[in-house]
């Protein structure tokens, strides 16, 4: 048996996530199927998932211990350079999918085994950590707006909670559309950041100068209510995520007055991430990372993300 060096999850922790994470040798990995390959990983980045993956929400118990990471760009067998699709079919699991490091080793190793069918060519201008930000984050950003939000309808967009990567994503994105974005953050020095990238960042809570056609909404209980207050008639509350909290105050009486449509929304489908692709390729976008860790120190950039302080994504280079 083969063995490479990888971050898992070998337990979990509730309330300090990162005590549960391990770094040490691991089995590379082996094939599910006749139709999957093994990947050799150059750069990944990290997700809001692999934090609750140590905390136990959404990896089961009897998963351990579970390779982390959804994202990844690399190599693959035949020496070209692709992008992860990071969704598997997965008939065992009630969604009839599951994402890398749910069910299968994730990405952040030596080395990942996906179907062939996930393999997606990286565009040449795009670098293996600008295209290793796109399969989660962004792909989750670009089907908020685009599908689901049908911001072409749309002149104003607000996202919430700005500073993180589903939310600069959608800034980066709702901006390159050409729509006016408006995004509230917690913290002034991400709402200067923000602004740089072409949105009015505004404090949580904040009374828009406008009302808007779809919002972007990935914070949950503690943004909802004012998500909802600055939707205009028809508008689509397109919701991925609720990192604080799933239970937000909601008035019915605006849902329906207002004609609000509410839509969740997971991840995206392997043509929406191509779309995806092509649109950063074509237009010279590029994914605002944070930072970029060697692996050799994914302990900080996990302590990075959980620390809450993060604008944009934080990236791995697995060749340093
Ligand atoms: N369903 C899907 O397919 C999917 C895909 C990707 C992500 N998600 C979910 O979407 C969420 C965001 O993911 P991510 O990877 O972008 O996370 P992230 O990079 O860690 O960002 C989280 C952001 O949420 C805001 N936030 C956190 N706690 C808050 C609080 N108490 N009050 C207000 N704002 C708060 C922060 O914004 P500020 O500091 O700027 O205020 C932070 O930047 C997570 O819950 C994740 O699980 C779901």
């Amino acid at each position: 048996m083969r063995i490479m060096r990888a971050a898992y999850a070998s337990r979990f922790d509730a309330d300090n996530p990162l005590t549960a994470l391990e770094v040490g040798e691991r089995p590379e990995p082996e094939h599910p199927g006749p139709d999957w390959v093994t990947v050799r990983v150059r750069a990944s980045s990290l997700n809001h998932h692999d934090l609750w993956s140590l905390r136990g929400v959404g990896l089961a118990p009897d998963r351990l211990p579970m390779i982390l990471g959804c994202d990844a760009a690399g190599v693959d067998p035949d020496g070209n350079e692709v992008v992860l699709y990071p969704i598997v079919a997965d008939p065992g699991d009630p969604r009839g999918v599951s994402i890398l490091s749910e069910n299968h080793p994730g990405t952040l190793a030596e080395r990942v085994a996906v179907p062939a069918a996930n393999l997606v060519p990286k565009p040449a201008g795009l670098s293996f950590a600008d295209v290793a930000c796109l399969p989660t984050a962004w792909l989750t950003a670009y089907r908020m707006l685009t599908t689901k939000g049908r911001v072409d309808e749309a002149d104003a967009v607000l996202v919430q909670g700005a500073g993180g990567g589903v939310a600069t994503a959608a800034v980066v994105l709702a901006v390159a559309l050409g729509k006016r974005v408006y995004a509230t953050s917690r913290d002034a020095a991400k709402r200067d950041r923000v602004a740089e990238l072409g949105a009015t960042a505004v404090e949580p809570g904040a009374r828009l100068p406008e009302r808007v056609g779809v919002v972007v909404e990935t914070v949950g209980a503690a943004t909802f209510e004012h998500s909802l207050k600055s939707a205009a008639p028809g508008a689509r509350v397109v919701v991925s995520g609720a990192t604080a909290g799933y239970e937000p105050k909601l008035n019915l009486r605006r849902v329906f007055a207002m004609q609000l449509e509410i839509l969740g929304t997971s991840m995206g489908t392997p043509a929406e991430l191509a779309e995806l692709l092509a649109l950063c390729a074509d237009r010279g976008i590029r994914p605002v990372v944070d930072r970029v860790y060697p692996f050799s120190r994914v302990e900080e950039a996990f302590a990075r993300l959980n620390s809450g302080a993060v604008f944009g994504k934080v990236v791995l280079d697995h060749d340093a």
